[in-house]
């Protein structure tokens, strides 16, 4: 069964609805430095205020201990939200105590609010059923209907993803729909060659979906931090780069079992290294070392130059590609050469590109790619790997029941 889009909802004039949207953005003190997810957010909700619903927007920042906590306050997302909206955006200070209650009661057909940080409950991501639904219970009294728009939460059973919708007329909004299509294309016998490139810090993170993809890609990129635990997986030595030593073994066995599935994996052949991790007060002094000869004093912080030729290269024939993670440490330019190349060759491919959320969106962005050029860019990084690991999302799951 497949979930039904907002027009199952019926006539939404003067109804008030709920929408989880995720308005996770990182910011600089109160200065949103990336507003990808604010702006995905606006399609739904704009179509929900024009169909004359009393919007109530939900989300979470951060990850506050379940009680209120200045720091993750999504005041200035309400701020953003209006700018983007083109119409005032009020805020609640609580998500269902008095100001909520006031703020939903004061909303006129159309009208669109933001309630205060969900992660200020503990019931939002409690493990204790009961603990969750009392506060689902909470939010759902606040409104007529739900609709579930927060892609990057849709794999956390959390109240406002998963229990609200047990209790209220639900249905699916135009981001999540669009997400779930495009991750589809790509487990559903995606065009070949499909290449999958996976960067980030850890490869703990990512053992699921490289288990799962290695049975279903032709070739596999790696680089970014977790490359080095597969270099060591190989017999070379990553001086001071990052090593989950506990991984090493798995890295071994991936190896192994891509030589004997005929799956492709790529790994850099050179790395850029310093003697330290870049620091606000110290200029980077990068160089380049052939990726099996790292100096013991030396920090790997991106693919080397003749690697990220190989990544393009083995990319330009692609009809699909998903990437995830940052090759290097992006946002020092230094060491940002690595993912540009990667994003750059993304650009130019004649297929479906996706990039799979997070880290690498927020790279996209910052490096000053126009987002039209790629197929998709997810605004879940977790929601999609956990996707394409083949897991299920509960907040998925919920609304197809
Ligand atoms: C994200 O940033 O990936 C989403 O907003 C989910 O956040 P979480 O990992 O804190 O649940």
């Amino acid at each position: 069964m497949s979930a039904g889009g907002i027009e199952t909802l019926g006539d939404l004039r003067g109804k008030r609805v709920l929408v989880r949207s995720d308005l996770n953005v990182p910011l600089d003190g109160d200065r949103i430095t990336d507003d990808g997810r604010i702006r995905a957010s606006v399609p739904t909700i704009r179509r929900l205020s024009e169909a004359g619903a009393r919007v109530v927007v939900t989300a979470h920042l951060g990850r506050p201990k379940g009680a209120p906590d200045p720091a993750y306050s999504l005041a200035p997302v309400a701020a953003r939200l209006g700018e983007l909206l083109g119409r005032p955006v009020a805020f609640a200070e609580d998500t269902v105590g008095p100001s909520a209650r006031r703020v939903v009661q004061g909303l006129g057909d159309g009208d669109v609010a933001l309630l205060e940080n969900v992660r200020f409950n503990e019931g939002e991501t409690s493990k204790d059923e009961r603990v969750r639904g009392a506060f689902a219970d909470d939010l759902a009294s606040l409104v007529d209907a739900f609709v579930s728009d927060g892609f990057g939460v849709v794999h956390r059973k959390q109240a406002s993803v998963y229990d609200v919708a047990t209790r209220l007329p639900s249905a699916m909004g135009a981001l999540v729909g669009a997400e779930i299509d495009v991750l589809r294309r790509l487990t559903v016998d995606p065009e070949r060659p499909f290449v999958v490139v996976l960067g980030g810090s850890k490869v703990s993170d990512k053992l699921g979906v490289i288990d799962n993809l290695l049975g279903k890609a032709d070739k596999l990129l790696i680089g970014g931090g977790m490359v080095f635990t597969f270099l060591k997986a190989q017999g070379h030595e990553v001086g001071k780069s990052l090593l989950e030593e506990d991984q090493v073994e798995t890295c071994r066995r991936y190896l192994t079992e891509a030589a004997e599935r005929g799956v492709q994996i790529l790994l850099p052949t050179d790395v850029v290294v310093d003697t330290a991790f870049p620091s606000g007060d110290q200029e980077p002094t990068p160089r380049v070392v052939a990726a099996d000869a790292i100096p013991a004093d030396a920090l790997g912080l991106d693919i080397g130059p003749d690697s990220a030729r190989a990544f393009a290269a083995a990319l330009s024939d692609a009809k699909t590609v998903f990437w995830n993670g940052p090759m290097g440490v992006f946002e020092v330019p230094a060491f940002a050469e690595g993912t540009r190349a990667v994003a750059q060759a993304l650009t130019e491919i004649d297929g479906l590109s996706v990039v799979g959320g997070g880290d690498s969106a927020a790279a996209v962005r910052t490096l000053g790619f126009d987002e039209a050029s790629f197929g998709h860019i997810s605004t879940g990084g977790g929601a999609s790997l956990e996707y394409l690991e083949g897991k299920v999302l509960p907040g998925i799951a919920v609304l197809e029941r």
